[in-house]
């Protein structure tokens, strides 16, 4: 299912409420809820929101976060997701630093990813042999890749393993990404896009055009049951 919204931000807004409305049914039933959030631009305003709007709402004691994709620099670093997120969402709500599970882009990738895979592995209830999250947020990229699997690197979408190291395809910056199989456990996927620099894209994707597998989202967005796709009007400008 599509929601298109008219502005970023009411589109932020609505992927908030959903999280506040997802957290608050795992604590009725004593649950955690569990969430592997992305980085990039666009959910820079989100968590905005989040920390502002919905601050008192969301239920932090039981939120646990974990990252989709890190990007291998440190936690200073400008590139860094768990920086962005720490500096536009954590440090301004009262979530228990033991609910931050983040990726350490400072690590070796081959170690860190070893470190993250058995990370999720004892914290995270297992579906298919994989770790499941109750929510994965994911993004877009302009070519196509969501979370850190690139065109180039397809063969992460059906990995055996849960957590890999990936290669940004221009800059070469090394990145660790939840595999494709991952992914796919969760319970609930929500693509947060925004912006005209999308929109091409994600005409061919969702009309299925031709070459649309050759683009990573494609193969997460085609699965329709699990995926809700949110979107600001010039994202959603051609389909
Ligand atoms: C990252 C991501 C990545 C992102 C898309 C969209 O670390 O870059 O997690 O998958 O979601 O690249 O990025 P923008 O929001 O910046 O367009």
């Amino acid at each position: 299912m599509n929601y298109i919204f008219e502005t970023p931000i009411d589109t932020a807004r609505a992927v908030a409420t959903i999280i506040l409305q997802s957290a608050k049914s795992k604590v009725e039933l004593s649950l955690p809820f569990n969430i592997a959030l992305s980085g990039g631009s666009t959910p820079k305003q989100l968590f905005t929101i989040m920390a502002s709007e919905f601050s008192d709402s969301i239920p932090w004691h039981c939120v646990r976060v974990f990252w989709v994709d890190e990007r291998c620099v440190s936690a200073t670093d400008t590139e860094s997701n768990y920086g962005m997120t720490y500096e536009n969402l954590l440090v301004k709500v009262p979530i228990p630093k033991s609910n931050i599970f983040r990726i350490r882009g400072e690590n070796s990738p081959d170690v860190e990813t070893k470190r993250y895979q058995q990370l999720l592995e004892n914290e995270l209830p297992s579906s298919n042999g994989f770790p499941q999250f109750d929510l994965v947020l994911l993004g877009m990229g302009d070519d196509g890749h969501t979370a850190s699997i690139f065109p180039n690197q397809m063969s992460l979408i059906q990995s055996k393993q849960s957590v890999a190291v990936a290669e940004h395809p221009i800059s070469g910056q090394k990145r660790i990404t939840l595999t494709g199989s991952t992914i796919e456990q969760a319970n609930h996927i929500i693509f947060l896009i925004t912006g005209n620099s999308k929109a091409n894209v994600l005409r061919e994707i969702i009309h299925g055009e031709l070459n649309c597998e050759n683009y990573p989202a494609y193969h997460f967005i085609k699965n329709t049951k699990l995926v809700n796709l949110y979107l600001d009007k010039r994202a959603a400008s051609q389909i």
